[in-house]
């Protein structure tokens, strides 16, 4: 959702908290500003806008265009190094998204600063609260209530990090934070509750972060601060609870490369993410797949009764994809619920049922919250999460890591990619210590070893779907048509299309068409009709040529050979086993959303209103 970042150490703050802003950007990006100290002053600069916008604030301060935003001396010629301080990167959740909202909130004094991820609930009470007591809130935010109430712990004689913990007494809600204080500006205070926080270790100085995207240009040597800590982190030492850890990414996992953009990017990294997800964990031997880290031997593999995949968003219809192959080739009842749903609707949670979450980033606030109604209840719940050492991923121990590497564009492609082929490697696992034969396990290990070339070749074919793309990108509605296995996908290529254009599009299940929404088809609402080459082919042939009979345009995405002019335009893709069908069908499907939108001029990593990671309500 919203980034954060801190520095203390030798070096001058401001330019490596930018850049560190800036590989958070992606997480959300409202509105910016940082806090750092020198002359023995707390220098605040916010903006709304981008973090360019922040940049280009910064550099007309010390160019002495003052603006009069910041609380510090703006002389253009200062040479002033502050070596301390942290940075936000906004997403609205409580006030408009303006300069007086960003972080960092400070005190009234101007002593204190603070940085927050996630949301404090009793806000309105503590603010009411400070407002009998006569303090002046100048935002309109929970951060800012932090601020005011740790400035009022922070009495003489009382240590920064302890003033912090006091203040969190009074506090109910969610939060990563970060609070420095003009009077101990040799250290920054860290706290986390329900939102990340990763310190990184350096060598005489201390990075502080919200994700490890701002990191790893630094150090690979990581802390992720555990639910609950407090900690003081200095330039050369820092205290925590959990352990340090090693970071499994490259900078360059972080940099666009020859790429425009990440969604490009990361939807041509699919082969390859998807041969790491797949490698190590396909058995020839006894034709089934090695999940070692869901720790479940085959007797609890055998008693599970039910799966239900919980997600949000494109991790909700992922599960989807799973629900569909455990039935398919485990023959066990399976169901995806979006996980807000669940955890509002006082679940029943069956002892027989293996819950699985699934979440890239790990942080979904619904999604944990639906993981930890669960774990209340006594559920079996593993998660099917992509970043090590996420929440998610810690509150369920045990899972499927996706290995799809960091995932930076806010529309989801190779995560999705990877959670889908996790779900079949699951439901073969389910399947062998079931009834499934060898030979038609060997038949999927096989399926599911061949995709990434598959997908490579889809790729390869990329210019005939951007000029498909062009063709029909003044459509201002689209229908994504399928059934059964296609079902899900129509719904992600829907959601997908929705995300980065803003082009209104709806998924209907083929069967469904004629029930209300053929009211709807003309010559100006496409279709994108999904037509696997699988035993529903007939009626999905039948499904195209009612909607042609309405003169409806249609873009067929297929692995058949349809009849020549059945569709206005055909996207070929290569044959797989049907039951792993789907996760072909949707690669199109992301390169239509993309070009669509490259079309109308979008920007496509960081569509209006959404967040990478929503960590909030
Ligand atoms: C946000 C993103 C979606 C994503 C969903 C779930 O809404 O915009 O693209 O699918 O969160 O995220 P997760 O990290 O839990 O998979």
């Amino acid at each position: 959702m919203c980034g954060i970042v801190g520095y203390i150490g030798r070096r001058d703050a401001t330019p490596v908290l930018l850049e560190g802003l800036r590989s958070l950007e992606y997480r959300g990006y409202d509105s910016a500003g940082l806090a750092v100290v020198y002359r023995n002053k707390l220098h605040v600069t916010k903006t709304a806008g981008r973090v360019q916008d922040l940049r280009d604030r910064l550099s007309d301060n010390t160019n002495g265009k003052t603006n009069g935003k910041t609380n510090g001396k703006t002389n253009g010629k200062t040479n002033a190094k502050a070596t301390v301080g942290i940075g936000h990167t906004r997403w609205a959740t409580h006030g408009e998204p303006n300069e007086t909202n960003a972080h960092p909130h400070t005190d009234t004094a101007g002593r204190i600063a603070v940085v927050h991820n996630g949301i404090i609930e009793n806000a309105e009470q503590l603010r009411d609260q400070l407002a009998d007591q006569g303090v002046k809130l100048a935002s309109d935010t929970d951060t800012e209530a932090l601020a005011h109430l740790i400035a009022a712990e922070a009495g003489e004689g009382v240590t920064l990090e302890e003033a912090v913990r006091r203040a969190l007494r009074h506090v109910e809600g969610t939060y990563g934070l970060v609070v420095l204080d003009i009077l101990h500006q040799n250290e920054l205070v860290v706290a986390r509750n329900g939102s990340p926080l990763v310190l990184g270790i350096g060598d005489g100085e201390m990075f502080v972060a919200s994700d490890v995207a701002a990191l790893v240009r630094h150090t690979k040597q990581v802390v992720y601060l555990g639910d609950g800590e407090v900690a003081t982190v200095r330039a050369a030492d820092y205290r925590t609870v959990s352990r340090p850890t090693t970071v499994d990414a490259e900078a360059g996992d972080y940099e666009l490369g020859a790429f425009a953009d990440f969604m490009r990017k990361e939807i041509h990294e699919q082969p390859e993410a998807l041969r790491r997800a797949l490698r190590g964990r396909l058995d020839d031997r006894f034709s089934t797949a090695r999940l070692g880290g869901i720790n479940l031997d085959p007797r609890q593999l055998r008693s599970i009764r039910q799966v239900k995949f919980l997600g949000c968003g494109s991790a909700y219809y992922a599960g989807q994809m799973g629900a569909v192959l455990v039935e398919e080739l485990a023959r066990i009842p399976a169901g995806a619920e979006p996980a807000s749903e669940f955890r509002y609707r006082n679940p029943v949670v069956d002892p027989d049922t293996l819950y699985v979450a699934v979440s890239q980033s790990g942080e979904t606030l619904d999604t944990l919250m639906a993981v930890q109604e669960l774990r209340r209840k006594g559920g079996q719940v593993i998660g099917a999460v992509n970043v090590v050492g996420s929440a998610i991923g810690r509150e369920c121990g045990t899972g499927v890591f996706l290995h799809a590497g960091p995932e930076i564009a806010v529309a989801s492609t190779k995560a999705l990619t990877n959670m889908a082929a996790s779900f079949a490697m699951l439901a073969l696992l389910l399947g062998r210590v079931r009834d499934m034969s060898a030979a038609a396990g060997q038949r999927i290990v096989s399926g599911l070893r061949a995709l990434p070339h598959q997908i490579e070749l889809m790729l390869a074919g990329e210019d005939e779907i951007a000029e498909i793309a062009r063709r029909f990108a003044a459509a201002e509605h689209m229908f994504f048509i399928g059934r059964v296995r296609g079902w899900p996908v129509a719904r992600e290529g829907a959601q997908k299309l929705k995300e980065v254009s803003y082009v209104h599009a709806e998924a209907y299940q083929a069967s469904e068409l004629k029930h209300g929404p053929l009211a709807l088809i003309n010559a100006t609402m496409p279709s994108v009709v999904l037509v696997p080459a699988d035993e529903l082919l007939a009626k999905n042939i039948s499904t195209i040529e009612q909607i042609k009979a309405r003169g409806g345009p249609v873009i067929a995405v297929t692995s058949a050979d349809l009849p020549a002019d059945l569709a206005d335009a055909t996207i070929r893709i290569p044959r797989a086993e049907p039951e792993l069908e789907p996760l072909l069908l949707n690669v199109p499907l992301q390169l239509l959303a993309y070009h669509i939108a490259a079309k109308l001029g979008r920007d496509i990593d960081k569509p209006r209103n959404l967040a990478k990671s929503v960590t909030v309500e």
